[in-house]
């Protein structure tokens, strides 16, 4: 018998693409061997976004595109897993009936016992409420060896207004400290330098859980130390951190746990405090800044990512101009922009004044413009620096391409393999990327 193929693919966010690697692990331990063509596959699998604008109609997009395949070819097997799968359910086999599978996102251990039931019982579904096997536990096919993402936490307990993943994700739950060390242990040993931990607020991780024979419960900070003695482990990477339970001893940890890098990403949403409240963030935008210096202060070169809505409900151009405001003062290295879009079952989609989508574009043009000005100014101040850069493969311009501990991506020339670690002299500065020349002399930090 010819090999059985599987052709994946992933939208939207990290704790996606962490699925998606436990997706082809279980098809790999079942004998399927990876495609990138269509025709070829026997098994389709969509691990879906809820938070993308559009998602659904690219979904259905895609779905329409399989559907001529399909016809020619009955055995193919379509899968829709991922927050989409969680949110539509069976909408998405009435809407496309030749969908074999959908499986939500705490279904994922099943996928193979789904499959195997779709051959002789048809159409199988399965959005199961709770978490009962962390997709961690998986088996995982990662297609970067020096880097992996683990999971240490699903789900969210806070409700932000504008935000799908509550209802798609369910309340956090935590997973055991030992489960996470053993994973990360397992995954140092084969060769992983750089781990990034994922949550959906990674700092109330463990608040769930307890800890045998103690009345205190794990928490963040602990988990980072912890992590930070793994040996072989280089770098420690983790997102994302929510301002509002944002503690002290989470900035002390990473100050005091050498392979913790110099980048944080803290969504700030908004510098409106009156929009802060509706979107309910709980941290008003002075406290916010206050974090940012505390931060600032105690890991030297820290760089700060964030994320900003433009145009949720009720935004005034005054609520706008304050988070302009904001974004000068604090001088992120990067943000990601997003125009406001209604989540249908969420709190703002409900709400009265939703603001025109031109409006909405011309605010985003001119934070875009004010960002990018930033986000260069904080590029330039790299250059003459020298800064170890993980490889991690091949660029847009042909050379080289890796990230600094401080998240900064660096374009240059040499003869690297991804997971080499080099130091790079950094030459030329652009809004989102570094130019760099093979150092001649060694990095001092970062
Ligand atoms: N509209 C626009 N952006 C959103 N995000 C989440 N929900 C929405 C929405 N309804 C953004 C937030 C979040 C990021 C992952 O996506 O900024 O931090
Ligand atoms: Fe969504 Fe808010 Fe939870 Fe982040 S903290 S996942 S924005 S509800």
């Amino acid at each position: 018998m010819s090999e059985r193929r599987y052709l994946l693919r992933t939208f939207g966010c990290q704790m996606n693409e962490h699925d998606s690697e436990r997706i082809a692990g279980l098809l790999t331990s079942d004998g399927y061997v990876a495609t990138e063509e269509a025709a070829e596959a026997s098994v389709v699998v969509f691990n879906t976004c809820a938070i993308r604008e559009n998602a659904d109609n690219r979904l259905y997009g895609n779905l329409g595109h399989l559907r001529p395949l399909k016809q020619a070819n009955p055995r193919m097997r379509i899968v829709v897993a991922g927050c989409l799968a969680q949110k539509d359910g069976g909408l998405i086999q009435e809407k496309a009936p030749w969908v074999d599978v959908v499986v939500g996102t705490h279904a994922l251990p099943g996928l193979l016992e789904l499959l195997h039931r779709a051959e002789t019982k048809g159409p199988q579904m399965d959005l199961s409420e709770v978490t009962e096997v962390f997709p961690s536990a998986l088996p995982a096919l990662r297609e970067v060896r020096h880097h992996a993402w683990v999971s240490i936490a699903v789900g969210c307990d806070n409700q932000c207004t504008f935000c799908i993943v509550p209802l798609v994700r369910g309340p956090q739950l935590s997973r055991p400290i030992g489960d996470v060390l053993a994973e990360v242990q397992g995954l140092a040993r084969n060769g992983v330098v750089e781990v990034t931990l994922l949550g959906q607020n990674v700092n109330t991780y463990g608040r769930d859980l307890t800890v045998p024979d103690s009345p205190r419960r794990p928490m963040f900070a602990d988990l980072l130390r912890a992590v930070n003695r793994v040996e072989g482990l280089r770098r420690i990477r983790f997102t994302s951190p929510h301002p509002h339970e944002f503690t002290p001893d989470v900035i002390d940890a990473m100050a005091g746990s050498d392979k913790v890098c110099e980048h944080i990403h803290f969504p700030l949403q908004s510098g409106s405090d009156r929009v802060l409240k509706v979107m309910q963030r709980s941290y008003r935008r002075e406290r916010y800044l206050a974090w940012l210096d505390a931060i600032r202060a105690a890991i030297r070169g820290i760089a700060v990512s964030t994320d900003i809505i433009v145009g949720f409900p009720g935004e005034t151009e005054e609520d706008f101009l304050d988070t302009l405001e904001l974004v000068g003062r604090a001088g992120f290295d990067q943000a990601y922009t997003f125009q406001y879009s209604p989540r249908p079952g969420t709190r703002a989609a409900t709400m009265d004044d939703q603001i025109p989508k031109e409006v909405v574009q011309e605010r985003f043009d001119r934070l875009v413009a004010l960002q990018e000005s930033i986000s260069l100014e904080r590029m330039r101040e790299q250059v003459g620096t020298t800064a170890e850069v993980l490889v991690e493969g091949i660029g847009r311009k042909g050379g080289l391409q890796g990230r600094t501990r401080t998240n900064r991506v660096v374009h240059f020339e040499g003869d690297h393999v991804p997971g080499d670690f080099v130091d790079v002299a950094i030459v030329g500065a652009h809004p989102h990327h570094l130019d760099g020349e093979p150092a001649r002399e060694p990095a001092a930090v970062s």
